[in-house]
């Protein structure tokens, strides 16, 4: 029992739920968290009533105990282990970031250099994984191919695949984080029919992914410094978020033993969907239909027509209902990096222009729809040289980190088991089988 259900005994604060129409009753235990809302313990609900909690979507339900990320919606709070999102983007770096999230502390200086170490030497992937992607078509989405070769990694990688072993579930970790950029800049370079780059040992994590999607083997590659800087903040930015709809796809195929490929693999599944971290591409492609300011009122009023299924991708959250803080940093970072760059790109003009209007809009006021991390991390991403179809494997590298410490938490919580949902049935009744001659 963790402490926060014994904590909720001790203080005996009960929830009373009472249907007297059925004659139901249900004493229920609350439980207090350290931020954000307390939670009534609804496990034993169905023992008491024989009825079930019914939450689609999960808009009223928290789905375990986790003492990794906090989000507060309304003021527009993220804390990663309790640091503030912005502070960690202005002094912090992905590798101590990625530490933090892993092991709950900001590193020493002896402890992040061994980190770096460890990962930075596992970037490389076996040479015959390369095979993996021979398969693929060209033109493949990149993310099918991330969802193809994570997975099959548990094909390959047999040594780290028992999860009751702490070992191993950290040697899968540190795999997965280090092995993502290499598998990503590969199927980029599948792609475009350009050889694969190896990673190199001297570069930093993020100069390193830079490096192995822009560089060829013909001519010397230098990052940039601004553009490693912008790398690693998306990065940062991108890295965990609470209980998201790919993290909890990761918890659950993580519930039933699934090796850590496989769920990581479920989770790049997950974060495709343009609901979720595929919202970067889908915002981009967005701005780019849209494609000037003129245009901007025509697709307010389709975002807002209830017969027209367009929605303003890179607005609106499950959670925030206030401006996402990590868009925040975004938006001034686009400045940056277009600066930097020298790009005349006027989507980024759209898109400011878009979010004026938007937030001025009462429909948008009024259901309390903000800009989040996808609206801008286009506009930076293909500034920087990124294809729109890798967008969301940049989201998939980041979340890797958050995804291995929300899995490595679930396993290692002894209130979790697998997961196994309930439902509200509303199809037929029992009914007997009718022979296909007597069916009309
Ligand atoms: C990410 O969960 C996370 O933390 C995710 C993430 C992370 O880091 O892991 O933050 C990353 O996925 C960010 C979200 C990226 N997705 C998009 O930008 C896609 C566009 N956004 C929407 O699809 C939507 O806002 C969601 C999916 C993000 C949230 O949807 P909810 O919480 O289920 O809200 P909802 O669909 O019930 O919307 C509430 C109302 C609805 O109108 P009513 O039915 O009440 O009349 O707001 C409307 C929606 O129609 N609405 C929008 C809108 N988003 C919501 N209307 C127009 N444009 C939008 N973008």
């Amino acid at each position: 029992m963790t402490d926060r259900t014994q904590q909720a005994q001790e203080t005996a604060d009960i929830a009373r739920l009472e249907i007297p129409s059925r004659d139901k009753r249900a004493d229920l235990q609350v439980m207090d968290g350290t931020l954000g809302p307390s939670v009534i313990d609804v496990r034993r609900l169905y023992a008491q009533t024989g009825m079930f909690t019914y939450d689609p979507g999960f808009t009223s339900t928290a789905s375990c105990e986790s003492k990794i990320t906090f989000i507060d919606g309304d003021k527009g709070e993220l804390f990663y282990r309790g640091y503030p999102i912005e502070q960690l983007a202005e002094h912090s770096d992905f590798m101590e970031v990625s530490y933090l999230l892993l092991f709950g502390e900001l590193p020493t200086a002896e402890q992040k250099e061994q980190f770096i170490h460890d990962i930075i030497y596992h970037t490389m992937v076996h040479e015959q994984i390369s095979h993996f992607f021979r398969g693929f078509r060209r033109d493949a989405h990149p993310m099918a191919v991330m969802v193809g070769v994570v997975g099959a990694l548990a094909a390959f990688y047999h040594d780290s695949t028992d999860i009751t072993d702490p070992h191993q579930r950290m040697v899968a970790s540190y795999r997965l984080i280090a092995k993502m950029p290499t598998i990503a800049a590969m199927a980029y370079k599948y792609s475009i029919g350009q050889p694969f780059i190896y990673p190199r040992n001297d570069l930093s994590y993020a100069a390193n992914f830079l490096h192995m999607m822009f560089a060829v083997p013909c001519e010397p590659y230098a990052v940039n410094p601004v553009l490693e800087r912008a790398m690693d903040l998306i990065f940062i930015l991108h890295a965990d978020h609470e209980q998201n709809a790919s993290t909890s796809t990761v918890r659950l195929a993580g519930s039933s033993g699934a090796n850590p490929f496989a769920c990581i693999a479920a989770g790049c599944a997950s974060l495709w969907g343009p609901a979720h971290g595929g919202a970067n591409e889908a915002a981009l492609n967005m701005l780019t239909e849209i494609g000037t300011v003129d245009r901007i009122p025509e697709y307010i009023a389709r975002a807002k027509d209830k017969n027209d299924p367009f929605r303003l991708m890179g607005f609106g959250h499950r959670v925030y209902k206030n401006y996402d803080p990590r868009a925040k940093v975004l938006r001034k970072m686009a400045h940056e990096v277009l600066d930097e760059l020298k790009v005349d790109q006027p989507l980024f003009d759209v898109a400011r222009e878009l979010e004026k209007i938007a937030l001025e809009d009462e429909y948008f006021v009024e259901k309390r729809l903000y800009p989040n991390v996808d609206f801008y991390s286009g506009i930076i991403l293909s500034a920087m040289g990124f294809p729109t179809s890798m967008f969301t494997v940049l989201f998939a590298i980041a979340r890797t980190v958050g995804w291995v410490a929300q899995w490595n938490e679930m396993i290692e919580d002894p209130n979790q088991k697998i997961g196994r949902p309930r439902q509200l049935y509303t199809g037929p009744t029992r009914r007997d089988f009718v022979p296909i001659d007597q069916r009309d």
